[in-house]
């Protein structure tokens, strides 16, 4: 499966932060945000990912994870010179795509739990046209809403709705069969000028291909679309990283434990930032997994 990191955008609703710089390289805590977002495709197995950003940002990511070998990763770039709407990225990313299927996350979604990877590999593995993430919020009308029967079979879907029909959010990160290329280039654009991702869900819903997964109460999922909310998911990360010990959103570990990469390439990007904490943490991850010491937590996760 390939993935996609939607990584655009003016970020307008977080100047002056963004002025200049973009705003999923913005720091949650203790890592660029976009670390978050690539950490969840890691887990979900993939590994052929394309990041897709305004064109004057692509040399900042690409000095940020290259060519993504150092990870076990293939990173590819993609410049969307306007923000044309999530959807967009389907038109923007259909050579990386070629058919295939794909996941679509936003860099500006962060997920975390326990059940989450297991989450993401079994919708993966038995994907039939799309599936999308549903997940309880108390203002449903800030994101795409789904709507499901008594049975828990999903019957609507609308963006943005005034008037919410309940209050399931449709988090930023969606699966694809391949035919996901096609059915974008039917849209039109919505009344404020973009693909909107939740025309590419009805479609799917529509044909009766879309399958609703929710995630329950172990998953917390938050966006970093305001100031207020950037500093909710920072406050987030350092509160579980304190009480736990554990990194979120560590590329490095999470490439090991996947067994992308060995722990002895591991320990080396750990050296590389050897002077933060961050670095050390690498480092004893690797030295852990070498000396056969079970990940415990981790495991449990994968
Ligand atoms: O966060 C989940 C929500 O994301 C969903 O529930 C909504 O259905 C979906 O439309 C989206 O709503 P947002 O209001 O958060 O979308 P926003 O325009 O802020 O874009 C989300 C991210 O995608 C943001 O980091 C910038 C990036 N983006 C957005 C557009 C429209 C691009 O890179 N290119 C674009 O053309």
């Amino acid at each position: 499966m390939k993935g996609i990191i939607l990584a655009g955008g003016n970020g307008t609703r977080l100047q002056p932060l963004t002025f200049v710089g973009s705003k999923q390289l913005a720091p949650v805590y203790d890592k660029p945000m976009i670390y978050y977002p690539l950490s969840v495709l890691m887990l979900a197995g993939i590994q052929d990912i394309l990041i897709i950003t305004r064109p004057a940002e692509l040399p900042v990511f690409r000095s940020l994870f290259g060519d993504g070998r150092q990870l076990g990763l293939n990173i590819d770039y993609a410049g969307q010179d306007e923000p044309r709407g999530i959807a967009d990225a389907f038109r923007v990313g259909a050579d990386h795509i070629r058919g295939e299927e794909c996941a679509l996350i936003l860099g500006d979604n962060l997920f975390h739990g326990a059940n989450l990877p297991s989450l993401l590999r079994r919708s993966a593995r038995k994907l039939r046209g799309c599936v999308l993430f549903g997940h309880q919020v108390a203002d449903p009308q800030r994101f795409g809403v789904a709507e499901i029967d008594a049975r828990g079979r999903l019957v609507s879907i609308e963006e943005k709705p005034e008037r919410p029909r309940s209050n399931l959010a449709i988090p930023g990160l969606y699966f694809f069969d391949g035919g996901v290329v096609d059915v974008t280039k039917g849209l039109t654009p919505s009344a404020r000028g973009e693909l909107e991702i939740t025309d590419v869900l009805r479609a799917y819903l529509e044909e009766g291909t879309a399958e609703l997964v929710w995630l329950g109460r172990g998953v917390t999922w938050l966006d970093t679309g305001t100031h207020e909310t950037l500093l909710d998911a920072a406050r987030f990360v350092r509160d579980v990283q304190h009480r736990q010990g554990t990194r979120l959103g560590c590329i490095e570990e999470i490439a090991m434990y996947m067994g992308f990469i060995q722990p002895e390439d591991c320990h080396a990007l750990g050296a590389g930032m050897g002077n933060s904490p961050y670095g050390q943490y690498v480092m004893e991850r690797a030295r852990d997994f070498s000396l056969g010491l079970p990940p415990v937590e981790f495991m449990e996760e994968i």
